[in-house]
Order: structure tokens, then sequence, then C-alpha cells
């Protein structure tokens, strides 16, 4: 599959993009409840494709996309995470169907951010180990169901953001230390989760191919400082490869190992953890990219707490950097197609597997004017990245697909619909619902002509 033509796609995930909220028996979800932000669309509606999925399969056509990666609703599955909802999977089977109708792979993930949140009632989700069962039998039913017609998935998206990010997982009650713990005893429930996942994948998908999507880290120096070069070492490793290294080889980063040690947080791991994180191993590497960070060592007056969690971090953080610009509101560190390629010559030397783009998008409060969005800032973003996909191909570097986030505008992952990265427009606001109707950009022809153009 990795030798044959280019894949050229675009992206979304079920709950930033399906709504159908209370239908098709679908149940809730972590994402539906996670605390309301004013003036910020929830995941009830989001870009409605839940009745739009025909007429968005259609344009993918019209694009002339090869791979439509979206991810399944773990809730519209298995609604309490533990029966299954047959008329989840229908839908899933149509928009399938859909797509392979006009040639295009489906590639669905298995976990993107969203999961029922009854199991979180139940048991705490990723803090217990009782998540990996569930996970488990969750994949088990879609290999079953979808394996004979899906030869492409993903296991999990991004395991830095989702551990960290309380609303996702649901366990919104920790704070401070307790919650950092936490954070690393649900990326290694996931870690092993993502094995037993591929252990089933080998037996009931055995022609298919699975990989790990990362959240793949450009880390500069700040100066060639040797505490910055170490702060940026030790960013790469609780960043990226703790994830990627768990994933691929089967065990964490030394220095992750000795931090974790030191503050008692490291999960047990027993010999049966052991065999199975060595014996079972993903195909490629699914890459989400937006920006690069400069990082830097702490000094006495940073103060940590406002960053993200996995940047509360005394070994490292994160700081400007003058050699980056064009920003706009929401593309915050910059944008940087080079570290594109910077990034995948490093993972590909660390892994020396195939990769293919998951992600890679540029977020703007795109406003219609006369009825167009005329997206000229997208197409530079965009035109930017897939040369140097084009550079990495012609130095021999395996990179078989590429994937824009997202096909049409949705529900940001924490910011709401204002941020909007589609190639097509939907008509609706943050506090409107209106009637989420479709509109090309000139993003969308652009790339429709990028694709004819081909690869090489
Ligand atoms: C990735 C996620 O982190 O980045 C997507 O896989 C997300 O789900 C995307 O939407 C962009 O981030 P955000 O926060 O702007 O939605």
């Amino acid at each position: 599959m990795f030798q044959d033509n280019f894949l050229w796609g675009a992206s979304t995930s079920a709950f930033q993009v399906e709504g159908g909220f209370g239908q098709g028996g679908k149940g809730i979800a972590t994402t539906d409840v996670r605390p309301k932000k004013v003036g910020i669309a929830d995941t009830k509606v989001a870009s409605d494709h839940y009745h739009h999925w025909k007429e968005d399969v259609h344009y993918m056509a019209q694009l002339g996309l090869s791979v439509y990666r979206f991810s399944f609703n773990w809730s519209r599955i298995l609604p309490d995470g533990k029966n299954i909802n047959y008329e989840g999977l229908q839908f899933y089977h149509q928009l399938i169907d859909e797509c392979l109708k006009y040639g295009i792979k489906p590639f669905p993930t298995l976990y993107h951010f969203e999961m029922p949140q009854a199991l979180v009632d139940n048991y705490g989700g990723w803090k217990s180990r009782q998540c990996i069962e569930d996970f488990a039998y969750y994949a088990e039913t879609c290999f079953n169901e979808f394996g004979k017609k899906v030869d492409l998935w993903a296991s999990i998206n991004e395991m830095m953001v989702v551990t960290s990010a309380k609303e996702l997982t649901g366990n919104i009650s920790s704070f401070g230390d307790e919650a950092r713990k936490e954070m690393y005893l649900m990326s290694y429930h996931m870690s092993l989760a993502e094995k037993r996942v591929i252990r089933i994948f080998r037996k009931l998908v055995p022609s298919g191919k699975i990989g790990h999507v990362c959240a793949m880290q450009t880390i500069y120096p700040a100066s060639p400082k040797p505490e910055d070069i170490q702060a940026s070492m030790s960013a790469k490793d609780f960043l990226q490869n703790c994830f990627l290294d768990m994933s691929v080889y089967g065990r964490y980063p030394q220095y992750y190992i000795h931090y974790l040690q030191e503050k008692g947080w490291l999960p047990e791991q027993s010999e049966a953890d052991k065999e199975l994180l060595q014996s079972e191993h993903p195909d490629f590497i699914g890459v989400n990219y937006y920006s690069s960070s400069c990082i830097r060592a702490v000094l006495p007056e940073d103060d940590l707490s406002k960053l993200p969690p996995f940047y509360q971090n005394e070994n490292f953080t994160i700081t400007n950097n003058p050699h980056i610009s064009m920003q706009n509101e929401w593309m915050v560190s910059g944008i940087d197609a080079k570290g594109l390629y910077l990034g995948i010559r490093d993972l590909y030397e660390r892994y020396h597997l195939p990769i293919i783009i998951t992600e890679n998008g540029l977020a703007y409060s795109d406003e219609l004017s006369n009825g167009c969005i005329n997206d000229d800032y997208r197409i530079e973003y965009l035109d930017a990245h897939i040369q140097q996909c084009k550079r990495l191909r012609e130095e021999g570097y395996p990179l078989f697909g590429y994937c824009t986030w997202s096909l049409l505008d949705l529900v940001s992952s924490h910011q709401g619909f204002k941020k909007r990265y589609g190639l097509i427009y939907v008509d609706r606001t943050d506090e409107e619902v209106k009637d989420c109707r479709r509109i090309l950009k000139k993003s969308f022809y652009w790339y429709q002509n990028r694709i004819k153009e081909g690869m090489n």
C-alpha cells in the first residue's frame, strides 16, 4: 500500500463535525458534557455532518481525494461503552460505502479525543486499566464490522494533547501534581491499549495497515547555551518521544523514566505488560503538524502554571521564535513550513517507518464576502507545506500521503467555530446554528488543481 500512488486527503474527527446529538442511538460522550464555554459552539450540531454526510462525500469526490481521514464516535458505536448500537454502525457503513463508490480510501481513527461518558462515570475512563479492555472491545467491534472494506486505520490521535486535556478525558476533578500523575498514568494505559488493539488487528484485518498519530514536535532550542539544548531535548522526550517510543519500541525514553521515578509517578509495569509492549508495532506514523516550537531552560521567575499541562514541566519551557513570522490570532506559534520538513527527517531517522501527514492546515476567522471566501492566506500555507512534502519525497523519505485539516469548517478542539480550518465553509456561527450550508472556498478549488498536478 505504501508504494502505491501518493494519497491526497482531507481530515475531520467525529465529535468536531458530526453533531447528531441524541440521534441514531448515540450515547453521551465526554466531549458532549464538557463544561460549556460562553459564546463557543458545542458538539450537539457541530458541522451537522450527521445529516450532510452524502453531500460531504460528494465534495470529496469533486476535490479528487484519494483518502478521507475521519474518526468513529466511540459513543455512537457503543453508547454506554458496553453494548453495540447497530444504527451507529450503519451510519459508518453508509459513509464508508459512499467513499468507496468514488474511489476514496476510508481512513478511520479509533480514538480521536472522544469516548462514552459512562466509562468515565463508572471508573474514571483512561485512569483505570479497565479502559484498556473496553477500548479493545470497541476496536474489535470496528475491525469485525469494517475490516473487510477498510484497510488503512489509525489507533489513537495525539496522546499528548488528549491525556492533558481534562475536558477530553473527562477527569476534571484533579489539579496540580495529582493531575500530572494521572496524565502519565492515562498515557501508559493508552499505550497498552494501542498494543492490545494492534494485536487484535493483526488477526482480524491481516492485510490492513494500522498507525499511530502524533502531534509532531519540531523543536528549536532558543540558543546554543547547553541549558537550552538540554531543555529542547527534554521537551522532545516529554512531548513526543514518550508516546512514539512506546508505540514503536515498547519503551520510554530514559530521561522520562528517571523523571517519573523521582516523582514517584512511574506506572507499575508487569511482565505481561512488557511482553505486550515489546511484541506489537504500528505499520506507519501519522503526523499532525501545524507549527514548530522554540524551547528554553526554565528560569526562576517563570510561572509554568498558566501553560497547558504538558508544558508544566520544570525541565523546559516554550518561548517565542524571532525567526518565525506570519502569525494570525489563532496561529500563535507562527507559520513554519520548513518545520514540517525538519520534523519528518528527524522522525524518520528515529523510527524508520512510512509516514503520512494526517493533519496540516491554517486556522482563520474566514468571513463571507459576496457569498465567497477568498482564503489566499490558506492557499499560501498549504502550498508551502505541500512543497516541503515534495522535497521529502524527492529526497527519498517514505511519505505516502498528505491530508489537510480540515475538509470542512468544524468545532475546534477547544475554541469553537470562529476558528475555521476548512476547504469548505459551513454557514453557522458559535451562537447560531443556521442551516450549516456548505460553500466552497477558494482553497477548495486550489487544492483540487494541486491534486491534479500530482506529487512525483
Ligand atoms: C489537533 C487535533 O490537535 O489539532 C484536532 O487532532 C484539532 O482535533 C486540531 O482540531 C487543531 O486544533 P484546534 O485546537 O485549533 O482545534
